[in-house]
């Protein structure tokens, strides 16, 4: 189980919890505003796009190179971005404060 804080527009903190699937499917699950999974989780719309925290970075790890392209084309992402369907919830992630980019 991992709990995970979403930082939503208006620094707005949305808590979820999740065991497993993707950190989007669960932010989709609990209507976090601003994460829309619109490809379904197949990294093409980059609307779960989120920035980790700096110091938890490490956790999440790298964006891979299909998901960096995507980030490329997005004008708020930064060296912390992530599509958060690409990141898998597992106990390690609890704790987690993602803030919601755009
Ligand atoms: S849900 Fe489309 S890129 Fe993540």
């Amino acid at each position: 189980m991992a709990k995970i804080t979403f930082m939503t527009q208006g620094n707005i903190p949305v808590v979820v919890e999740g065991e497993s699937g993707s950190v989007m499917a669960l932010a989709v699950e609990n209507n976090v505003a601003g994460i829309d999974g619109d490809c379904g989780g197949v990294c093409s719309c980059a609307t779960c796009h989120v920035h980790v925290a700096q110091e938890q970075y490490a956790l999440v790890g790298e964006a891979s190179e299909i998901e960096k392209d995507m980030l490329e084309l997005d004008d708020d992402a930064n060296e912390y971005s992530r599509l958060c369907c690409q990141i898998n919830i597992t106990p390690a992630l609890d704790g987690l404060v993602l803030t919601v980019a755009g």
